[in-house]
């Protein structure tokens, strides 16, 4: 979904731009951070472990490009607060470059470390979404034994999202190749609404059965119990085992419990954020009111008045946080590349972040 290209006018940054979806693909062209960051605000490319690969190739952009590397590291890593894989890509790919002009070598050379990080990041989120599918599967197995999965996701958590088939989703697929999907519930995420645009798009592409409703449509879904387990993605999961993931995730959370249905969370090691202490101290990104008084579809604009369809009448203030934050005790699992904690529990995270460092050497 994303894919370094070196023309002979430099290097760039090639995106499948997420914001013209389902109705057009069209691809964006970055040739310099500043777009990418644009890129990024406007969610033409979005998705926890996507960011971090953009993030990191950003970094590599600018250093192939001759510009200051560390003012692109900052502007990339402070184009979206929740999501802690773009801070981690970027500081990835700016460390190899550092790592480089300390050993020596020219910034040439350490253009190409950084471009050789980005590529690492890239190859390494496809193998961990290959990972999370077995062993999210494997745990859907345990929990449900017999198969033939109704599952509930929210928000977009694919392929577009990462450098194989995604976090949650990937679980899904793996179910539907096997055989033993039923049914795909696709919230469709208001107010950006990334599930009818995007997961009902991938859902389609793959080929799976899947139905989409409103997010408000969710609770009567599980009261009829059609819904055997939810399964979403996650931006930043504190050290507690909080998750922050897209807003409207927690409200599904407190069903599934209601409805003693497993709430699974699926993200790879580098949604795990060791430093961020607790749920309380994730930053909530706050978006425009405009996406929630009109209609933005297809194209979601970011700067400016939205230029979208009116919903509410003019001057309307809106609450828009783009995330909300579901605490450890309401999360049957967080199923990452390195296996899966259940209970979640600090230590149960802090162990598999342990065994992802001694992976990576
Ligand atoms: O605002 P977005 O669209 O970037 O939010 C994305 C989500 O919340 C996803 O569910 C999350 O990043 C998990 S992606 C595998």
């Amino acid at each position: 979904m994303l894919r370094w290209e070196e023309p002979p006018e430099g290097p760039v940054l090639v995106l499948l731009d997420q914001t013209r979806l389902p109705s057009e693909e069209v691809e964006l062209v970055c040739t310099d951070a500043p777009a990418l960051v644009e890129a990024i605000r406007s969610l033409a490319v979005r998705g926890a472990p996507v960011l971090g690969i953009a993030g990191a190739y950003g970094v590599a952009l600018a250093a192939a490009r001759g510009f200051d590397v560390d003012e692109a590291a900052q502007a990339l890593a402070g184009a979206r607060p929740t999501a802690v894989n773009l801070s981690v890509g970027v500081r990835r790919a700016r460390d190899a470059y550092h790592a480089a002009v300390a050993r020596g070598e020219d910034a040439g050379q350490a253009a190409v470390a950084a471009l050789a990080a980005a590529r690492q990041l890239h190859r390494e989120d496809a193998e961990a979404s290959a990972r999370m599918a077995e062993h999210g599967l494997a745990l859907l197995d345990e929990l449900l034994p017999g198969g033939g999965h109704r599952i509930l996701t929210h928000c977009n958590t694919g392929a577009l999202v990462s450098g194989g088939d995604g976090t949650a989703f990937a679980v899904a697929l793996a179910a539907h190749h096997q055989g033993r999907l039923r049914r795909l519930w696709v919230d469709e995420t208001r107010p950006l609404l990334q599930g009818a645009r995007l997961t009902a798009y991938e859902a389609a592409r793959n080929g799976m059965a899947y139905t989409l409703l409103t997010d408000n449509a969710a609770g009567s879904l599980f009261a009829a119990g059609e819904v055997d387990a939810v399964l979403i993605g996650a931006d930043r999961i504190a050290a507690d085992g909080s998750v922050a993931n897209k807003v409207g995730s927690y409200p599904l959370a407190v069903l599934a419990r209601y409805h003693h249905v497993p709430f699974i969370v699926v993200a790879p090691v580098t949604t795990v954020d060791l430093d961020t202490v607790d749920g309380a101290s994730i930053e909530v990104e706050q978006r425009p009111g405009y996406e929630v008084t009109e209609v933005l579809a297809p194209q979601v604009q970011v700067s400016g008045a939205g230029g979208g369809i009116p919903v509410a009448p003019l001057g309307t203030q809106a609450y828009n946080p783009a995330f909300d934050v579901t605490p450890p005790e309401l999360v049957t699992a967080i199923v990452t590349e390195e296996g899966a904690v259940s209970p979640v529990t600090a230590e149960g995270l802090a162990e598999l972040c342990g065994k992802a460092g001694r992976a990576r050497g």
